[in-house]
């Protein structure tokens, strides 16, 4: 058995408004990576400064804000192996103008406040954001069928 990690991964107001939620979850699914958390929420204010505290002294830290408050985003957990690193190579560079074209911000972004998905970007950050948005007894354990045939 593989070591298995978990990450924090959300679909962004914008992804949500341009109907995207889907492709974007089915991304990680047809990856092989295992859906233990998902909801559909708005985050509050108070919610977006938490999550977004390393940024509170940056320049576009209030837009930032306004934008991931702006309307309901998918919020989810990834199970899998080395997962963290490999959403964020799926999610590419944070401005999707320099994001490679097969990752998801390079195939359906432009500006760099419109990049659509996050995603933890350390084993830190993961524990950390995982606890900010879900609860224990919504992360459920459970044996994913086709785990035989991606993983060896
Ligand atoms: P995220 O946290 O949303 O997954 O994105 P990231 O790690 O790739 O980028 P991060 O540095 O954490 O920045 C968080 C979000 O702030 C916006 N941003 N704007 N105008 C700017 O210079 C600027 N820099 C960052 C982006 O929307 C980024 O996703
Ligand atoms: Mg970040």
């Amino acid at each position: 058995m593989p070591q298995m990690e978990r990450t924090f991964v959300m679909v962004k107001p914008d992804g949500v408004q341009r109907q995207l939620a889907g492709k974007i979850i089915g991304a990680f699914e047809r990856r092989g990576l295992k859906i233990v958390g998902l909801k559909l929420l708005r985050i509050t204010p108070e919610l977006a400064g938490r999550h977004y505290a390393e940024h509170r002294d940056k320049p576009f830290f209030q837009g930032l804000v306004d934008f991931i408050t702006s309307g309901p985003v998918v919020a989810m957990v990834l199970e899998g192996k080395d997962c963290i690193a490999m959403v964020r190579e799926m999610m590419g560079a944070t401005d999707p103008q320099k994001a490679a074209p097969a990752t998801i911000r390079g195939r359906y972004g432009i500006d760099i406040g419109r990049n659509l998905v996050h995603g933890s970007d350390s084993p830190a950050s993961a524990g950390r954001e995982i606890a900010l948005f879900f609860g224990n007894e919504e992360l459920l354990d459970y044996d994913l069928g086709i785990h035989k045939w991606i993983y060896e």
